[in-house]
């Protein structure tokens, strides 16, 4: 049995506090140091019985930890990955990888040249619920793909948008919530080929967009549309309609994603399936329906428990630092499209 992996946690704030809870969950993982330069963070780290630093490149001297999970804000995500790479330490960064694909390219060079593994937080990916739709998907049972309908649209209090990063470049909820929905669409449709959209931010009025609508073309030829707010008292989200976290009251049966094929209909987080007894009989005929139960789990959980077997070299990440770029990529092509009034591709990220 081996010892417990020693995890330092670098950004001791709301996401990387919940990292901790659930790394409790896990016996073949422990805390063992903090790193972030916050008011609160000394307190946290006695809270948890490790000590505390305020720079975590003395930390990673000092502590040399087994592995490290980096939750800062997003504009540091990539320097601070790149220094535990430097140190030879597998990390689990959050979402989004970086704020810009070049610096996402260095992160991508940096660990496969010092071959350190780098595990991207798109946690929802762990998630049961979401491995069984790709099951479906991957089975066949809806046909050829080919509309998706996506919906991220809910309220953030205005207290989120006291702590200053939220409000500025680097942040904005494309960046922070949609880049989960464009990852999971990713996941269980294909690539996304090109983009349009529109973005609006007068909303809140902050420097980020609050508002946005976006029109997919997948690669192997489905067609979707995206749209989202953090400024509408509405159920349709992942978060509310889920119930992967307690911390949102939860709307049963209202759905996030809406996958169409031409032998059968799949709904999310719901698992809902429609298909005709006889595949092609149409309209007149009684669309049957089917839903399955599956607790929406604790992704979080599962991730760490992924990243233990990552740091371990025991298995390949599942979303690496490329494939977390080619989410960003694809939220670099929307903000573009936004800009332009084009259509626009997302950059390649290999
Ligand atoms: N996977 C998810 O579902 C999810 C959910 C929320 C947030 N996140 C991500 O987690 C990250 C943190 O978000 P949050 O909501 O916890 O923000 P937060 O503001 O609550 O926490 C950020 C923490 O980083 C600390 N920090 C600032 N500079 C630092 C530095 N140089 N070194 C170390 N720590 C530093 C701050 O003091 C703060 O404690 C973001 O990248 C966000 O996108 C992911």
């Amino acid at each position: 049995m081996n010892a417990p992996l020693r995890i330092a946690l670098i950004g001791a704030g709301s996401m990387g506090r919940q990292h901790y809870r659930h790394l409790l969950n896990v016996p073949q993982a422990r805390l063992c140091a903090v790193a972030d330069p916050g008011p609160q963070a000394e307190a946290f780290a006695a809270e948890c019985g490790v000590p505390c630093f305020a720079d975590h490149r003395h930390m990673l001297e000092s502590v040399r930890p087994d592995a490290v999970i980096v939750a800062n804000p997003n504009n540091l995500h990539v320097v601070t990955a790149l220094d535990c790479i430097e140190a030879g330490v597998p990390v689990l960064v959050e979402k989004p990888v970086g704020v810009h694909l070049e610096e996402v390219r260095a992160l991508v060079e940096a660990s496969r040249r010092r071959n350190v593994p780098v595990l991207v937080g798109h946690h929802r990916r762990h998630n049961p619920l979401i491995s069984r739709a790709r099951q479906v998907i991957s089975a066949g049972k809806l046909g050829r793909l080919i509309n998706v309908t996506a919906l991220w649209q809910l309220q953030k209090p205005d207290s989120y948008f006291e702590t200053p990063w939220r409000r500025e470049p680097g942040a904005g909820f494309l960046l922070t919530n949609l880049i989960h929905d464009l990852d999971l669409l990713r996941h269980l449709c294909g690539e996304v080929e090109q983009v349009q959209a529109f973005t609006r931010s007068d909303v809140r009025g902050y420097a980020n967009e609050d508002s946005a609508a976006v029109l997919l073309q997948f690669a192997n030829g489905a067609l979707g549309s995206l749209t989202g707010s953090d400024a509408v008292a509405a159920p349709w989200s992942w978060e509310l309609g889920s119930g992967e976290s307690p911390v949102y009251p939860r709307q049963h049966g209202q759905p996030c994603y809406l996958l169409a094929g031409t032998l059968g209909a799949l709904s999310i987080p719901q698992l809902k399936r429609w298909h005709y007894a006889e595949a092609g009989a149409g309209w007149h005929a009684p669309l049957l329906q089917s839903e399955e139960s599956i607790p929406a789990g604790e992704a979080l959980t599962l991730q760490l428990q992924h990243f233990v077997r990552v740091a371990r070299g025991e298995q390949a990440p599942l979303v690496d630092a490329a494939d977390g770029g080619r989410t960003l990529a694809l939220i670099e092509a929307i903000r573009k499209a936004a800009e332009s009034g084009r259509a626009c591709m997302p950059e390649q990220v290999v």
